[in-house]
């Protein structure tokens, strides 16, 4: 069984968004890692974009990008048959002991793991955006998961410094996801039934609830509101919360617009491009100084 340490080599497949901060993770970390996109346009971009690449390489050889690689995570677009066919073409080349990871965000393991070689040295392993700033990373394990896999993936991640939380379950959306997706239908509710515009939503979250959740999960906020108040709460909210189980109109007419957010500098919201690094580099800031205050 491959042991993960700082002599290993780790690959990222896909240089987008994720793959360019969980590389920058790594590397940052002192890891060497290699970072894989089948676009050159895309490599060009992370390599203006990522700033420290000492122990960092790229390249759009996929042989090269694994075939001496101990610790592969796959950070391709959210598309089943992209994924698949990528683990298909990876496997000939790998390692026989190499562990693979998949930075889904929605696909359970099984579904994506089904039928591939690797099938038992692959996990999930679910970065939160920006991968170098945000610590949290959920894991998911199957029963055919080969025995040690899950501990040598843990324990490299908390040597690199991740906060680990391992589903007892494959479960679709994991945790964090699933909670962001409830609240975010509801969000679109409220927008949808004029209670307030976006911006005045985005405020209530920002400076009430938003501030909390940096310091307490959903249990410990019930447990200090006393939970006889949110047994009236929910009794009363319950039946009135939105239930519906397609994707909110608001997002797919302006998915149909290309209005895609921050990226088409159109999205809730208009963006200059001055304006969105600005704030990008301010959020950054905020997100590094509350994390080191909380883990102080
Ligand atoms: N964006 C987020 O906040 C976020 C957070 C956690 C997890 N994720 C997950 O991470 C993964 C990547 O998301 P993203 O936001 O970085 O997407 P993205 O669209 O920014 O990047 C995807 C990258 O994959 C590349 N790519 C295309 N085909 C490929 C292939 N065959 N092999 C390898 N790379 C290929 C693209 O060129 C692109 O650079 C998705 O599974 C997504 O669900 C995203």
């Amino acid at each position: 069984m491959v042991q993960l340490t700082d002599k290993s080599i780790i690959t990222i497949l896909g240089a987008g968004k994720m793959g360019r901060s969980i590389a920058s993770f790594f590397s940052e970390k002192g890891i060497f890692t290699i970072l894989y996109d089948p676009f050159e346009e895309a490599i060009i971009f992370a390599k203006n974009e990522i700033i420290n690449q000492s122990r960092l390489t790229f390249t759009t050889n996929l042989e090269e990008a694994v075939s001496k690689s101990d610790f592969i995570i796959e950070s391709a677009p959210e598309n089943l048959d992209i994924k698949k066919e990528l683990y298909q073409k990876i496997a000939p080349y790998l390692k026989s002991d190499a562990i693979i990871c998949s930075n889904t965000s929605t696909y359970p393991l099984l579904t994506l793991s089904k039928g591939q070689p690797f099938e038992n040295r692959m996990l999930i392993v679910h970065f939160f955006n920006p991968a170098d700033l945000i610590p949290l990373v959920e894991i998911v394990k199957q029963d055919s998961t080969e025995e040690g896999v899950l501990e040598i993936v843990k324990s490299f991640l908390s040597y690199c410094g991740k906060i680990l939380v391992v589903l007892n379950k494959d479960i679709r959306g994991f945790i964090a996801n699933r909670l962001q997706a409830a609240l975010l239908r509801e969000a679109c509710y409220l927008l949808k039934e004029g209670i307030a515009d976006a911006s005045s939503i985005d405020t209530v979250v920002k400076e009430s609830i938003g501030l909390r959740w940096a310091l307490n999960g959903p249990f410990e906020i019930m447990d200090y509101g006393g939970l006889d108040i949110w047994d009236k709460v929910l009794s009363n909210l319950l039946p009135v919360l939105d239930n519906t189980t397609t994707v909110p109109e608001v997002i797919v007419e302006k998915v149909k617009q290309n209005k895609l957010g921050a990226k088409t500098r159109d999205g809730f919201f208009s963006y200059r491009s001055d304006v969105k690094s600005e704030e990008i580099l301010k959020q950054r800031r905020l997100l590094k100084l509350v994390s080191e205050v909380k883990n102080s």
